[in-house]
This record gives structure tokens, sequence and C-alpha cells, in this order.
């Protein structure tokens, strides 16, 4: 049997990148993105890739560290097959905190591309940023990793470059160099929505994009995040996602349930109001779901 990508699909497809965001070299980034931690290397996890193509999903993050890349890619080469073009995907890989530094990020970088089995990524990160508690070199470290992102994106093997839990003091030196990074990707979720670091990256054209949008599934039991779903006849999780939307943060939703990849992505139509922001911002007061995985502890 030949498996096509619907047309509901594409017009899902087709919205999420139209509603997008332009980084700063002109490059679209789609709406929202599928998440592919904690999926095992196995065919169930280029099952749930190429499923979550087919519903609509067109930005894929995964990174070294999930260590199932060979699978991610067996699963966007199944899309392709089925009649996505790449040039409509967004793959993005992250070089893992112990691979820091020049080489290491270079060989890091050319594994993913060599698992994944693809020509070029849409996008390479830096997973987590060398830091003061940990590492006693930790600036030249940072600057080190970003001389060999930024060659890669100068000799076209990706399209874009960033990193992700980056906090202020870790950006800066950063900002300095000829090309600085496009996307932070932070974990925002109502209960611990990063606001001022998330506004601080936007004032300086710096997209961000959300992990962990449902706090792994913790916040989606939240009372004051469901009475706002109940009032929009939306799941929890549609709520966290238009949350996300509105902060204009790209987010991140992990699902290995083909029904749940599907109704996540219905949240494009859905507006909440000044004073539910303002509800669900309040949530940080009591850091709902925060993964209490921070950059210098
Ligand atoms: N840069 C970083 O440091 C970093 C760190 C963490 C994560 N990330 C990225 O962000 C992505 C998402 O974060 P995450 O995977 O930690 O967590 P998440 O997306 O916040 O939550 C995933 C959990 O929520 C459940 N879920 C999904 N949709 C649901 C729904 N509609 N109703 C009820 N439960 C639902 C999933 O279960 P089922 O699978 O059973 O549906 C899973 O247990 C990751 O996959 C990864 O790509 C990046």
């Amino acid at each position: 049997m030949v498996v096509t990508v619907s047309d509901e699909s594409k017009d899902i497809a087709r919205a999420n990148r139209s509603a997008g965001y332009k980084l700063r070299n002109g490059i679209s980034m789609p709406v929202v993105g599928y998440g592919t931690w904690a999926l095992p290397d196995s065919p169930e996890c280029a099952k749930a890739v190429c499923d979550a193509i087919r519903a609509g999903y067109r930005l894929i993050d995964g990174a070294a560290f999930y260590k199932n890349e060979r699978s991610v890619g067996k699963g966007i080469r199944a899309a392709i097959s089925q009649g996505v073009a790449r040039s409509e995907l967004f793959v993005t890989s992250k070089v893992w905190v112990e691979n820091l530094g020049y080489q290491n990020t270079m060989d890091s970088f050319f594994k993913s591309l060599n698992d994944l089995e693809l020509d070029y990524l849409d996008l390479y990160l830096i997973h987590w940023p060398a830091s003061p508690n940990k590492h006693p070199n930790w600036l030249d470290l940072n600057c080190a990793t970003w001389r060999a992102m930024v060659e890669l994106y100068e000799e076209g093997y990706v399209r874009a470059i960033g990193v992700s839990n980056f906090l202020p003091h870790h950006l800066e030196k950063l900002l300095s160099f000829r090309v600085t990074p496009m996307v932070n990707q932070l974990e925002v979720h109502p209960g611990y929505s990063q606001r001022a670091l998330v506004t601080l990256c936007q004032e300086h054209g710096i997209v961000v994009e959300g992990w962990s949008p449902f706090g792994r599934g913790a916040v989606l039991q939240d009372a004051t995040i469901n009475a706002i779903a109940d009032a929009h006849e939306c799941t929890a999780a549609q709520v966290c996602l238009a949350f996300c939307r509105q902060l204009k943060v790209i987010p991140l939703p992990k699902s290995s349930a083909s029904n749940r990849m599907v109704s996540n992505l219905d949240f494009l139509d859905i507006t909440l109001s000044t004073a539910e922001m303002g509800q669900l911002l309040a949530l940080d007061d009591i850091k709902l779901g925060y993964s209490r995985e921070h950059p210098d502890r």
C-alpha cells in the first residue's frame, strides 16, 4: 500500500509555516515543533517522527544527547518518501555539553548529520552552555564552540545556528561575534515562563523556542489551566501551546501518541485574553512544573 500525506495535514503544515517566525538571516521557522527527547532509538521512534510530519509538524527538534538520531532520520526519510519535500522541513540537532570546544563541536555536528543521513541541518544549537560553576574556562569554551558553529553556518552545512539554555551572561560574549545566535531554546511553560529572559532575547532579535511546553506533563492537571481550557472548549495541552504562542515562543511539544500529536497541533485559533495570560503567568510564583534544570547549577 502506498501511504501519502493527506490534504488536511498539508493544510495544517501550511498554517504552521505561514504563521511562523523569521530569523534575522531571513529563514522562516514554523510556529510549533515536534520534540523527540525520550523516544527510544527504535522503529517506534521512526514511526512517531513520520506520524508527526504526516500530522503537519514541520520542525523536528532533536539532539545528539537523545541518542535516537538514526531513528529520527529514518522517520524523516519515510515522510519524504511519502511526499513531503525536505525543503519544507526544519530539522534541528544540538551539540551536547560534554562535547563543547571547536573540534568536538565539528565532530559532533558531522556525527549527527551522518546518523540522521541528511545533507544539511536547518538549525544547530549549543545544548547547554559551559558555565562558571562547572568549567573554569567557561567563557573560552563557549567562544570556541561558537566559532565552530559559525564556520558550519558559513560553509552551508546548516541554515541557522543558535543556543539553548543560555542566560544573559552566557550570551553576552557571543553577541560580539560576526554571526550571533539566531535562536535560544529555553524551558517555557505556564509555571516557568522565563519572561524577562525571553523578552531580552527577543529584543536582540533572537527567536525563542520553548522546551517542555507541558512541563513534561506535570502542568496538565493544574486547576487554573484546566479552567481556561474549559472556557475555550479545548485541552489543557492546547492552552499551554497557545500560551507559548502569545509570548512569541515556538513550543516543542513531544507526544508518542498519534491522537495527542494531532490534537496538540490544533491551537493556532485559540486566543487567550489578557486576564487569562495574567493567570497563567502568575503560576510562575509557584514554579509549577519547573524541571529544576539550571545551566549554572
Ligand atoms: N534544550 C533542552 O535542554 C531541552 C530539554 C528538554 C526538552 N527539550 C525538547 O523539548 C521537547 C518537549 O519537552 P519534553 O519532551 O521534556 O516534555 P513535554 O513536551 O512538556 O511533555 C511531554 C509529556 O507530555 C505528554 N503529553 C503530550 N501531549 C499530551 C496531551 N495532549 N495530553 C496529555 N499528555 C500529553 C507526553 O506523553 P505521551 O508521549 O504519552 O503523549 C509526555 O509524557 C523534547 O522532546 C525535546 O525535543 C529540550
